[in-house]
């Protein structure tokens, strides 16, 4: 049988074979990470017998009349450009991906942008984008007969984990920072039933002890240095151009934590290119909040050849990675595409979230640097006017509720923390600020109240 992919090393090039991959994803020559390759990967590797685009696209949209589960996958409809399981029927699936693209019109008009797109991953089954690269690296641990799967999180890739787990019938072990997730996540994966470990660390503390469990017991790791797990994540791009009907937008603007999925959109991108589904690559910039910046460091001050760890802290707790695993993935997609690094503070996090929340879609905090990054790069040209940029919401607002209620009651930010935003901005952050109103439940009250609240709205 033909292999249908092979595995490269992202470091010294060196090619594998699937099922010749060490336990912990890493090349044993240099320690670099693995990509998947096929046919199609980049245009060296020769051009010949690939698939026609125009095919695939007419392929691709009858797949979502079918009533069979992997088609109504919105990772497994694009399976053409992941022959990852032999097995087709072994898929495990909760009908992840063919998730909404929403527009956002006030935030457009607030920055003085003509044209502002939302790709809203949190809308998956779990509620974040980690579904779609889990359905793939999890269906290749049924495929290998594994019985345990393990990961290190920050709480979303445990939750994903842990339900397509469960799904599977496979056993699950999650390490988390003690203290350090949302509590929505948290819940998440016991009500799947992994087994839960909360260790008295930071993220890239857990990192460490999920990479010794697996050198010493054979449990898959899902975290995302396993290259299927990218596979799966590349489909949102595929998807998104499908819904531009195949138009490319000029930028796509995704947070940065450990920095997996900036390079699998890239790589989905490149290999629609490749493939001639597409002409041009859009430019893909990545955002990190300030106190978790190694990349945005690293692009300063190295141009992205060295990346020096940090202690990283901010209360966008899913992004708060202080050694991020697949960095030079991500300077590749950077450099690849022509995109920027950049960051944010926790007060204009906290401001794009109201903001996004405030069009009715919400996402969780870390999403929502996006928002925030975007508008450094209006602010000095780098996007301009007429520029068609999507932001890639990486979770559901109820992920991390806590956060959004200090925010309306004003707990959330430092009085510094504040005062560092434009005095413009301070204004729009209180006029976005809802906090509930108390009253005891009576008649004039209740009236009295409302009323004058509501004529203090704007119409
Ligand atoms: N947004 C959310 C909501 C996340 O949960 C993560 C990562 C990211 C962005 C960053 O993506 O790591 O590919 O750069 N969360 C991981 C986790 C690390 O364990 O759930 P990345």
């Amino acid at each position: 049988m033909t292999p249908s992919h092979q595995l490269r090393c992202t470091g010294c090039a060196d090619r594998i074979s699937g099922d010749n991959i060490p336990s912990d994803f890493r090349c044993s020559a240099c320690q670099s990470l693995f990509e998947v390759l096929y046919s199609w990967s980049d245009a060296e590797i020769g051009t010949r017998d690939l698939p026609n685009p125009a095919a695939l696209r007419w392929l691709w949209q009858e797949r979502r009349s079918s009533t069979q589960a992997i088609d109504q996958s919105g990772v497994w409809r694009f399976r053409d450009l992941l022959p990852i399981v032999a097995d087709l029927e072994r898929v495990t699936t909760l009908r992840e991906g063919n998730t909404p693209l929403y527009d956002l019109p006030k935030c457009a008009a607030s920055l003085g942008i003509n044209w502002l797109l939302a790709k809203h991953q949190g809308m998956n089954p779990t509620g974040s984008f980690k579904d779609t690269g889990m359905t793939a690296a999890l269906s290749v641990a049924v495929e290998r007969q594994y019985e345990w799967v393990a990961c290190a999180s920050t709480g979303n890739t445990s939750a994903s984990m842990a339900a397509y787990a469960a799904r599977a019938g496979l056993r699950s072990i999650v390490f988390i920072p003690e203290g350090k997730i949302a509590w929505g996540k948290l819940s998440q994966s016991m009500d799947y039933g992994a087994l839960t470990v909360q260790l008295r660390t930071d993220f890239d503390g857990c990192v460490k002890l999920v990479n010794e469990l697996v050198r010493v017991h054979p449990i898959y790791l899902l975290n995302s240095v396993n290259p299927y797990r990218l596979e799966g994540q590349k489909t949102p791009a595929f998807e998104l151009l499908e819904q531009m009907d195949w138009q490319v937008p000029e930028h796509i603007i995704v947070p940065g934590g450990n920095l997996a999925n900036s390079s699998a959109l890239a790589k989905g991108f490149a290999e629609a290119r490749v493939l001639g589904l597409i002409s041009r690559l859009p430019r893909i910039s990545i955002v990190q909040a300030e106190g978790a910046n190694p990349l945005y460091q690293a692009m300063q001050h190295t141009g992205g050849r060295q990346l020096e760890p940090v202690a990283a802290e901010t209360r966008a707790s899913a992004i708060r990675i202080g050694n991020p695993a697949s960095w030079k993935k991500a300077v590749n997609a950077l450099q690849s595409t022509g995109g920027w690094c950049e960051q944010v503070s926790e007060a204009e996090i906290a401001l794009a979230k109201a903001q996004i929340g405030a069009e009715g879609i919400g996402c969780e905090p870390a999403s929502a640097v996006t928002l925030a990054g975007l508008k450094k790069l209006v602010g000095d040209g780098r996007v301009q006017a007429e520029d068609r940029v999507v932001l890639i919401l990486t979770g559901h607002t109820l992920k991390d509720s806590d956060y959004t209620i200090a925010f309306h009651r004003d707990e959330l930010l430092s009085h510094d923390e504040q005062a560092a935003l434009p005095p413009s901005q301070q204004t729009e952050a209180n006029n976005l600020r809802k906090p509930p109103v108390l009253l005891d439940a009576n008649r004039d009250t209740v009236l009295r109240t409302l009323e004058a609240h509501m004529s203090a709205l704007p119409v």
